[in-house]
């Protein structure tokens, strides 16, 4: 039996491909190439020299999912697909509300027809809104602040109603804090488009020159060093804890929330300076106005992780900042 990867030539979706091909899964890949490439794909091949099925298709297009469904022997879905900037969703609301809510609802439907109850879903830190604690807690209120919060909110709920009524579904929720680096090989990585909202896309191209200084969002936080605090996670440990969750489903837990982060929190500051010391090369920034909508820290306790799936993150700030930065270079992203 295969797992489907929706989204799966994406950021997180590539890294987690990897782990799961290497840790010898049988996947399927479906993706629309909205914001990524056929690249990702033939890179994933490469450093795992495995093959595997892959199709440019919609989660939206409920006769391209039978017909992968069919095609396949598809037991169990990690599902990635979805639209991820909040500035746009706050432009576009409906357009996140069709792709990541009624996308999320049209992949489930099409679940249910080919009996398959078994789900991995990518949610987000964001579903907390301003935390009501750090560090944050799978109890603590959800209250996003945005309409992309919102939609992966919706999205679980979804999930949460399939698993009500019907105690045969199996799902994980994992609600990711900050993944930022790349794959040890440098093939795959975030490729930002245009000019990045993040804080690790734009110090790479920062430091490769093409845009003049970072500018630092606040400085007058209630924070050590008065910059805001994030809790970034490895891409490949973040990837890592999509199988731990897809082995607790088929150990027979039909449902969890599960928060992944590293559970330690890091300035804009010491981001900033971590990747100058580690890749000897300087970091101009200045410091601008806080951006709106930001809160002062965010970090995870991701000890129900550790508890309840055995994840842990294992990688040091040191290493996201290098492999980002080989990442940059090594796929001239400037
Ligand atoms: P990404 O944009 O790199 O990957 C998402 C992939 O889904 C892309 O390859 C895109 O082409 C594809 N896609 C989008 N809509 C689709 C559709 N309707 N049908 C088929 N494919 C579609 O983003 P990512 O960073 O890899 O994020 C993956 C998931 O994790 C998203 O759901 C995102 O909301 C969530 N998430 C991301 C972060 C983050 O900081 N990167 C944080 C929390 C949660
Ligand atoms: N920052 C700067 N300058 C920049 C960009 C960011 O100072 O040019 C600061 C921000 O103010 C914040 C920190 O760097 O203090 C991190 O900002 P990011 O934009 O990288 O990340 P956020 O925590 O704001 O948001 C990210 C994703 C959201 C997701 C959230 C929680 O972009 O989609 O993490 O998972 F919802």
């Amino acid at each position: 039996m295969a797992v489907l990867i929706t989204g799966g030539a994406g950021y997180i979706g590539s890294h987690t491909c990897v782990e799961l091909l290497e840790a010898g899964e049988k996947i399927v890949v479906m993706d629309n190439l909205s914001n990524s490439s056929h690249n990702s794909i033939d890179a994933i091949k490469k450093i795992t020299a495995r093959d595997f099925p892959f199709y440019e298709a919609d989660i939206l297009d409920s006769d391209a999912l039978d017909r992968i469904f069919s095609e396949n022997g598809i037991d169990s879905v990690i599902h990635f697909a979805g639209l991820k900037s909040v500035a746009e969703s706050v432009r576009e609301p409906l357009k996140y509300h069709r792709n990541n809510v009624i996308g999320t609802q049209t992949l489930c439907e099409a679940m249910l027809r080919h009996n398959c109850k078994t789900i991995v879903f990518s949610s987000s830190a964001t579903v907390y809104g301003v935390p009501e604690k750090v560090p944050v807690t799978e109890d603590c209120q959800t209250a996003p602040t945005n309409p992309y919060g919102k939609t992966k909110l919706e999205a679980e709920e979804i999930l949460r109603r399939l698993h009500d009524e019907d105690i045969e579904w199996k799902i994980a929720v994992l609600r990711y804090f900050n993944p930022i680096g790349a794959h040890a090989s440098g093939l795959i990585g975030e490729k930002p488009t245009g000019i990045p909202n993040n804080l690790m896309p734009y110090v790479c191209l920062v430091t490769a020159g093409k845009l003049d200084e970072v500018r630092v969002f606040g400085n007058d936080y209630p924070t050590p060093d008065g910059t805001g605090v994030r809790d970034y996670v490895h891409i490949s440990d973040l990837a890592k804890a999509h199988l731990c969750a897809m082995r607790k489903l088929r150990e027979g837990t039909d449902f969890g929330v599960w928060n992944i982060g590293t559970g330690k929190g890091y300035s804009v500051l010491e981001i900033i300076k971590a990747f100058e010391r580690v890749n000897k090369i300087a970091v101009p920034y200045s410091i601008a106005e806080r951006r709106d909508g930001d809160v002062a820290e965010c970090y995870a306790d991701p000890s129900k992780a550790y508890r309840e799936l055995g994840w842990k993150a294992e990688k040091s700030i040191d290493e996201m900042c290098a492999d980002c930065w080989n990442y940059s270079k090594n796929n001239k992203l400037f």
